[in-house]
């Protein structure tokens, strides 16, 4: 695959200097990018996407450092530099007339690449090649392509902060950014699932809202991924995830944070931030389309329409309504999880169950415990045996037996595949703010 993927960008170099020589419309062009496109073909024929990115002065591939192609590429390196661009994503369903326009816009003036790259991208009409900027913020390059999860949480929060603030102000918005930052998430959600499932699952902020609706976004994609919705589907799902609760923000803090008994005056305010944020995201429906509308007016009427808004015929949730009302009462009780001892995971499974087939379609709540796992990703759980274990991974065939390793007692430390394993079983969860603390530190 490396000797495949370093083709193929071998290739696009050689029909960038092709273009540069002769423009692109003359035949030595098209021969060059016949020859790239097939390497390109080759390499998108056995995976969903070639990632390439420039560290420092080195090409690198998906996690690793590559190849050093001598001098030749440190010129290409630094050209593509100077246009902004560290990070190519090439997506399988490119087609070669893709292909040609984006050589032909890296053939340019560099002024052209003032402006974000991606923009350009879009606007000469191409959709399956992605460029821009891997660093953020100054933030160092190699934890990023390392993957290094948290900083693509931090920096997506910092971007989710930055928009719902624009749509609240009535300010214009880049959904553009917006879609990037998100699938940038899609992609770590290939390769990095369980890292950024587990932030999700176990990082906090004192932002609450901002994050529970950023969790609530990574959770619906990789919910989405699962269920084999196409890529750009799973943006639009990302997106619309992302602003269900924005007609929270409208709503006093006192209203939303009191904990005695609400009035029924002050219940039916908080119930109005469906109506509400439709309302928000109507403004945005050319940018963002109409689902965020959908999303939000629709993600408390539950599956069989019995909650709110009421409406005057009976109206049935969108799938994707239920798909993020399912990982919003997730989100909404994984967050009582992480602070208060009550909600276990084992907790969170029963709630969400007792309301199969009222609040949630039953199928998707199915699927959706089958891929999250019944104890998440991250986990510290015990043992039968005594020892204390973290999750590493789910297995499908049997949501209570995941994969684990065993951190304590350090001499028995090891991964094990529980469905394997007959003898060993989990017995409890530990509260990872309390007594689980001190053994997330050993993973
Ligand atoms: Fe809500
Ligand atoms: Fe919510």
């Amino acid at each position: 695959m490396l000797a495949k993927v370093e083709k193929a960008f071998k290739e696009l170099l050689t029909c960038l200097q092709t273009a540069k020589m002769y423009g692109t419309m003359h035949p030595m062009f098209q021969k060059s990018l016949d020859k790239a496109y097939a390497a390109f073909e080759d390499v998108l024929a056995q995976r969903q996407e070639m990632v390439i990115g420039i560290v420092g002065d080195e090409l690198a591939f998906e996690k690793e450092i590559l190849f050093d192609l001598g001098k030749l590429l440190r010129s290409a390196i630094l050209y593509l530099k100077e246009r902004n661009i560290e990070r190519l994503a090439f997506y399988s369903g490119l087609s070669k007339e893709e292909l040609g326009k984006f050589v032909g816009l890296l053939a340019g003036p560099k002024e052209d690449f003032k402006t974000d790259p991606q923009v350009l991208l879009v606007h000469i009409g191409v959709q399956n090649i992605s460029i821009g900027k891997l660093k953020v913020d100054g933030r160092k390059e190699n934890d990023i392509l390392a993957g290094n999860q948290l900083e693509l949480y931090n920096s997506s929060m910092d971007r989710v902060s930055q928009v719902l603030s624009s749509v609240l102000n009535s300010e214009k918005i880049d959904p553009l950014g917006l879609k990037f930052s998100l699938n940038n998430i899609i992609d770590s959600l290939g390769t990095q699932r369980q890292e950024l499932l587990k932030l999700a699952t176990v990082k906090r902020y004192d932002a609450e809202i901002y994050v529970h609706m950023l969790n609530v976004s990574i959770f619906a994609m990789y919910f989405a991924s699962r269920l084999g919705f196409e890529k750009n589907d799973i943006l639009d799902i990302g997106v619309a995830a992302l602003f269900h609760d924005i007609g929270k923000l409208y709503i006093s803090r006192k209203t939303l944070h009191k904990p005695d008994k609400l009035s029924e005056q002050e219940f039916n305010r908080i119930k109005s931030h469906t109506v509400l944020g439709a309302e928000f995201m109507f403004e945005y429906v050319d940018s963002l389309g109409i689902l965020p509308v959908v999303v939000s007016f629709e993600h408390h009427l539950k599956y069989d329409s019995s909650g709110y808004p009421r409406m005057p015929l009976l109206r049935k949730q969108h799938i994707v309504s239920s798909i993020v009302a399912i990982c919003d009462v997730y989100d909404a009780l994984s967050q009582r999880r992480g602070y208060k001892q009550d909600y276990s995971p084992d907790v969170v499974y029963n709630i969400m169950n007792k309301d199969r087939g009222s609040a949630f379609d039953p199928e998707l709540l199915d699927k959706f415990f089958r891929f999250m796992g019944f104890w998440p990703v991250g986990s510290v759980v015990a043992l039968n045996d005594g020892s204390i274990a973290l999750v590493k991974d789910e297995n499908e065939s049997d949501i209570r037996r995941p994969k684990v390793e065993i951190v304590f007692p350090k001499d028995k430390r090891r991964l094990v595949d529980l469905i394997q394993d007959n003898s060993l079983s989990i017995e409890r969860y530990l509260n990872p703010w309390k007594e689980g603390r001190e053994y997330l530190q050993l993973a």
